[in-house]
């Protein structure tokens, strides 16, 4: 019997069309765009429209998947979401979108790794293709930041923005595929980077409610140590275990949190610029969204057999990387 690995089949991103600019928070909180270019790369980021949701978002990446593919909603065995931005606490993202979709036959559910959420989720997807239960699996990672940014917090607000993407994962018995995978969590790093009020430790109250810890908060410099150093670590870690050098490897996948973040990952793994995929500068930080976007936007430029290491590092602490052979 031959070997099966799950392999990634199509892609869709999705963008809202609002941009908010470096100049557009020059004029909400206390920055500059020569700061806000030096420190993280970001030029604009995008900002959903009232009334949509991580849902809309959500329908918009599976319809183009199934258009890309081929294929109707109706053939999807399963839609993972990785998002920490569900329109709900509950009902799941994953839910909705099925529904909003039209993939009626589809199950699913949220995974939540912050910035590292399409690594976990994309793991996850693969592990329903390898047990065979299910032949078409779509993992998304996007998030609407902008529902949980204090804009007047210029910390956090110059960083994040809106959107995500998806992959649709089928089965492969010609060696291409997900290969390998180190995913790694550290909760003792959760007081950097997180979003206190709201969840079952620190409910919203009448008195909290409007705190400025009901938005998401972050601890940059200490974050972006941990970053710098992990997701370089992890990097390197895959590459070794796969006995890939950096002329090997055609593609790096960073997050996009931080432009210096990710040429020190590309630095530790030998990498030329050319072989990295950046559009931090135009999306900002997406969180779940980055690495999706990236491979939305680097489609045509990817050919079948590229040996792609995707990386991530975010709250929680969590991070990962991932190996594969892309399919097509
Ligand atoms: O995606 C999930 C994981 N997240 C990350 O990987 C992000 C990691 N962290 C980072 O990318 C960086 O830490 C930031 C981009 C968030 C911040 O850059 P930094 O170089 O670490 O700046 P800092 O926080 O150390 O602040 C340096 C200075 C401070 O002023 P003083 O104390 O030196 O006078 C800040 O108050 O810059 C000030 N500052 C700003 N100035 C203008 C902080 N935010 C801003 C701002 N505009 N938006």
């Amino acid at each position: 019997m031959k070997n099966i690995q799950a392999a990634i089949t199509a892609v869709h991103g999705a963008v809202p069309d609002n941009i908010l600019s470096n100049a557009d928070l020059e004029k909400m909180v206390d920055t500059n765009d020569e700061w806000i270019i030096s420190r993280t790369g970001i030029k604009e980021r995008r900002i959903i429209e009232k009334g949509r949701t991580l849902s809309d978002l959500g329908a918009d990446i599976v319809a183009g998947i199934c258009e890309k593919r081929g294929i109707s909603p109706e053939e999807i065995d399963m839609i993972v979401v990785g998002t920490i931005t569900a329109d709900h606490r509950f009902p799941s993202a994953s839910n909705l979108i099925c529904h909003k979709s039209g993939a009626k036959n589809a199950w699913g559910f949220d995974v939540s790794a912050a910035c590292s959420g399409f690594l976990y989720t994309l793991v996850t997807g693969q592990q329903f293709i390898l047990s065979g239960q299910c032949k078409k699996v779509i993992v998304i990672g996007a998030d609407i930041m902008s529902s949980i940014v204090n804009y007047e917090d210029r910390n956090t607000c110059v960083i994040f923005g809106d959107g995500g993407g998806g992959v649709l994962l089928e089965p492969n018995d010609e060696g291409f595929g997900i290969v390998d995978s180190i995913l790694k969590a550290d909760g003792s790093g959760k007081e950097y980077l997180l979003q206190k009020l709201g969840g079952s430790a620190f409910p919203i109250t009448k008195e909290n409610v409007g705190s400025p810890e009901a938005y998401a908060f972050q601890e940059g410099r200490t974050v972006f140590k941990f970053a710098v150093t992990n997701m370089a670590d992890v990097s390197a870690e895959i590459m070794e275990k796969n006995n890939l050098t950096g002329e090997d490897v055609d593609w790096l996948v960073p997050h996009q949190a931080n432009l210096r973040i990710i040429d020190a990952t590309a630095n530790r793994m030998g990498l030329t610029k050319d072989k990295v995929m950046i559009n931090i500068s135009k999306y900002g930080n997406t969180t779940s969204g980055t690495i999706p976007l990236c491979l939305w936007e680097w489609e045509d430029k990817l050919k079948k057999g590229d040996n792609v290491v995707i990386a991530a590092f975010g709250g929680g602490f969590t991070w990962g990387s991932i190996y594969l052979k892309w399919a097509y």
